[in-house]
């Protein structure tokens, strides 16, 4: 069902036996593999051993996780952080703990999963705008309201790689008295200055309440966190239920090879220019090539086809010119919209980013599609 790996998640792998480039891993920065993480991870092995053994609250709370958060929360520039084990986790934990019962939260149409299931776990009233479209947001939030309000979305599109439009939604949130949350899986480690996200790249950290981010794609580690103020970060230390009920939370050697991730950055921003090298070096190419791109402004590139039975099969004609391009379908995205995700990291070289613009002309010729 699932092809497999042998060796390292890198720009190139052994998928099912053969040597191929990997365009489908959220490795943007190559640091699912990088030396300076893995002995950081070996070390923290030795030094606490491979299981938190209980929940931060009972047992389970190690140096190293109060030494992220006191990290994450000087990289995101915040009060405070709380890191869970994922991403997804992140954001359901963090969402009932903003609203509850009798408020609104005002959700993008294309927000991840998590995002929606954290709605509907606070049990608060969910207005759906349409993506991206500000008008659509404004005409929802004149609505009478009576509880608190909330605005949430993704910041980058994990299927188009298009942004969230944040300083309108900002603008918005002030002019209607609605909180802000940004979901920054895809954001963090690639957009802004050294990779803060997407909240420093459009510069609006003022106007934004708390974000959440995942610690297993740029970051190159696994796990998620939330940022934000104190009140609200202590308030999910004892209240939030995928934090507390969790007899296993972030385990200590992930929130070491996370640590030192956000170390690097901080002190050498190199593999976030060689990501954005990559990205418009993989684009100039691609772009001359004839496919659809969507609307993508980040290095999550999707190559449109529409059909999902062609999408699967071009996967596979790529995979035999030794380059893994997923296909996505429904109902990871609508009917009709099938496509290949082609994700850029910092792990590619020129050759690998050749190889595939190659692969991607000839099977786009034989598939009928170019
Ligand atoms: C926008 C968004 N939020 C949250 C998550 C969940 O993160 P994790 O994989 O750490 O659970 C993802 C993962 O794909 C994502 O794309």
């Amino acid at each position: 069902m699932f092809k497999t790996i042998r060796g390292p998640q890198g720009g190139e792998i052994n998928l099912d036996g053969r040597d191929v480039v990997n365009m489908a891993s959220n490795n943007y920065l190559g640091f699912a593999n990088d030396p300076a993480l893995v002995k950081a991870a070996k070390d923290a092995i030795d030094e606490y051993g491979v299981s938190a053994g209980a929940a931060r609250h009972i047992i389970g709370n190690f140096l190293v996780h109060n030494e992220l958060e006191k990290k994450l929360a000087e990289f995101k520039e915040v009060e405070d952080t709380c890191v869970f084990s994922s991403g997804l986790t992140a954001n359901t934990g963090a969402i009932p703990m903003i609203v509850g019962k009798g408020d609104e939260v005002f959700s993008d149409e294309l927000n991840h999963a998590s995002i929606i299931d954290g709605i509907r776990l606070s049990r608060a009233a969910v207005r759906v705008y349409r993506h991206k479209d500000m008008a659509d947001l404004e005409r929802l939030l004149q609505e009478p309201a009576e509880g608190e309000r909330l605005i949430v979305t993704d910041a980058v599109f994990s299927m188009d790689g298009d942004l969230a439009p944040i300083p309108e939604i900002v603008a918005l949130g002030k002019k209607y008295d609605a909180r802000v949350m940004i979901d920054d899986a895809h954001g963090d480690g690639v957009m802004g200055r050294s990779g803060r996200g997407t909240v420093d790249h459009f510069g609006v950290r003022d106007g934004v309440y708390v974000e959440t981010g995942s610690l297993s794609k740029a970051f190159g580690s696994s796990g998620g966190f939330v940022a934000g103020p104190k009140e609200l970060i202590d308030k999910i230390r004892v209240q939030s239920r995928s934090f507390i009920f969790t007899a296993t939370p972030m385990q200590p050697v992930f929130a070491a090879a996370a640590l030192k991730a956000i170390e690097m950055l901080m002190e050498d921003d190199a593999p976030v220019r060689k990501l954005w090298d990559n990205r418009e070096y993989f684009m100039g190419k691609m772009s001359t090539l004839g496919y659809d791109l969507g609307h993508t402004e980040t290095p999550v590139v999707p190559v449109m086809v529409g059909d999902e039975a062609l999408a699967k099969e071009m996967s596979e004609m790529l995979y035999n010119e030794g380059i893994f391009a997923q296909a996505i379908v429904y109902p990871t995205v609508a009917k009709g919209k099938a496509r290949l995700r082609v994700m850029i990291s910092a792990a590619h070289t020129k050759k690998d980013l050749d190889k595939a613009v190659a692969a991607f002309a000839k099977v786009g010729k034989e598939a009928g599609v170019l």
